[in-house]
């Protein structure tokens, strides 16, 4: 498997060679690209020989120069941008150690004057940026504000370490040790994508009904876990639209997002995108009820208020009524007692595949928490996901999600049957 290091001009440079010599330690294949200021701290014939592949240097590369002298000159001779972008589609990740102030400029800007910064706008592998700069650069402003750009595009920071550095100041800024960058190179690599072909479609947030211009009825939910799992889903190669109701959180990379705030506007973005999904999973918190009419004005304060309330529409049964064959059905119960007695009422009254259930009245998990632990329960079995963060529960949940798609028979074959727990009767 093929990826890409891009060394970029600072002192660290030298230190690439190393991360070089770690990768192929992973049997990767390393193709070198770096740029004119790389050239300045360390020569291209270092990378040439430690890979055995010509280093790119430039937009075009003559047959011979370009620092690579004394390596063997590519064949056919002059070769130009196109050629190399080409032959670099082909690498799994695209990993920049070291990556100075300047070059996270023009990543987040999307500059592209030489081969690496063009290399970061072609690619569609990801890509992996260990940066390595003076403590003050690293502090600036303007490189926080590059890499959460960065950041929010799905590039991967591994960020510097604390220590002595060849400016003479001490602080953030050295390049990260070279284990921490293979890490996170091979955890990019593994992403599975067997979520390819499929179109999740999730629910996320909770849901406010208007009492009046300015007043809601609302609940604690943060969004945590349906963005979790948007993202898990994006991550594992399948489309995803997130209908989400309002949360403070920034929806995950490469979702379409259809931002709702009632009930009522969450089924319609729900029911309007559903010939599209192939698979529905509904982590939101919907209201129940709504003001049966929310006053047009605000409401003053006069003695005891009573308010009439209307049932919303359930949307997950909905869904389920309307779900095409092929279609996976997921919903989520919040209980705070004897939830695997309520969650099972659900699911039959619900016509759901499966329900994931968490009891919200155990501390430090469920609303607006990091962690949590819940059942996925389908008619015949119990699985019991034990505590785990949100992210880690998102990729069971899927997981979970997925197995409901083999048939029972291949289930069994692959010994999964025994790690599950069945449902007593
Ligand atoms: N749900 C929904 N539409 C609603 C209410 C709930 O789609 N109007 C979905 C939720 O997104 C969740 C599942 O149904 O996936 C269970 O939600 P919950 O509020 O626990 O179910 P209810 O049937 O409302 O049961 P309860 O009486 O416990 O509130």
């Amino acid at each position: 498997m093929k990826v890409i290091v891009g060394v970029s001009g600072g002192i660290a440079a030298y230190k690439a060679a190393e991360l070089v010599r770690a990768l192929q330690r992973q049997a990767l294949d390393v193709q070198v690209v770096m740029t004119a200021a790389a050239q300045r701290f360390i020569t291209p014939l270092t990378f040439a020989s430690l890979t055995g592949h010509r280093v790119i240097t430039g937009l075009w590369t003559e047959p011979e120069g370009g620092g690579n002298e004394g390596v063997a000159a590519e064949p056919g001779g002059f070769r130009s941008a196109i050629d190399h972008i080409e032959e670099a589609g082909s690498a799994k990740a695209l990993v920049v150690a070291p990556a100075t102030a300047n070059l996270l400029a023009k990543f987040a800007v999307g500059i592209a004057d030489d081969f690496l910064t063009t290399l970061y706008l072609a690619t569609t592998a990801p890509v992996i940026v260990a940066p390595a700069m003076n403590v003050n650069m690293w502090e600036h402003p303007a490189t926080r504000a590059n890499l959460e750009v960065l950041q929010s595009r799905g590039v991967k920071i591994v960020p510097p370490e604390k220590g002595y550095l060849a400016c003479g100041m001490t602080g953030s800024g050295r390049l990260a040790e070279p284990a921490a960058i293979v890490q996170a190179v091979l955890a990019q690599l593994q992403m599975r994508n067997d979520l390819a072909g499929e179109v999740v479609l999730v629910t996320a947030g909770g849901t406010r009904e208007a009492i009046d211009p300015v007043r809601y009825l609302g609940n604690r939910s943060s969004g945590k876990m349906g963005y979790a799992i948007a993202e898990a889903a994006r991550q594992r190669g399948a489309r995803v639209i997130l209908v989400t109701a309002p949360t403070s959180l920034r929806p995950p990379a490469g979702c379409e997002v259809a931002p709702v705030v009632s009930t009522a506007e969450m089924r319609d973005a729900v029911m309007s995108r559903l010939h599209e999904a192939t698979i529905v999973i509904k982590a939101a918190a919907v209201a129940d009820y709504r003001p049966r009419i929310p006053a047009d004005q605000k409401l003053k304060r006069s003695g005891p208020l009573t308010l009439e309330f209307e049932p919303t529409e359930d949307i997950l049964s909905e869904v389920a009524l309307r779900r095409r064959p092929e279609m996976l059905v997921i919903g989520f119960a919040a209980e705070t007692q004897d939830p695997l007695a309520h969650a099972r009422g659900k699911l039959s009254r619900k016509g759901a595949d499966a329900i994931v259930v968490n009891d919200v009245s155990r501390p430090g998990t469920g609303f607006d928490s990091d962690r949590n632990a819940v059942t996925f329960l389908t008619a015949n079995t119990a699985i019991e996901l034990p505590e785990m963060t949100k992210k880690e529960l998102a990729e069971r949940i899927l997981d979970e999600v997925l197995a409901l798609r083999r048939p029972a028979s291949l289930v069994a074959e692959s010994g999964l049957v025994s790690s599950r727990a069945e449902e007593p009767e």
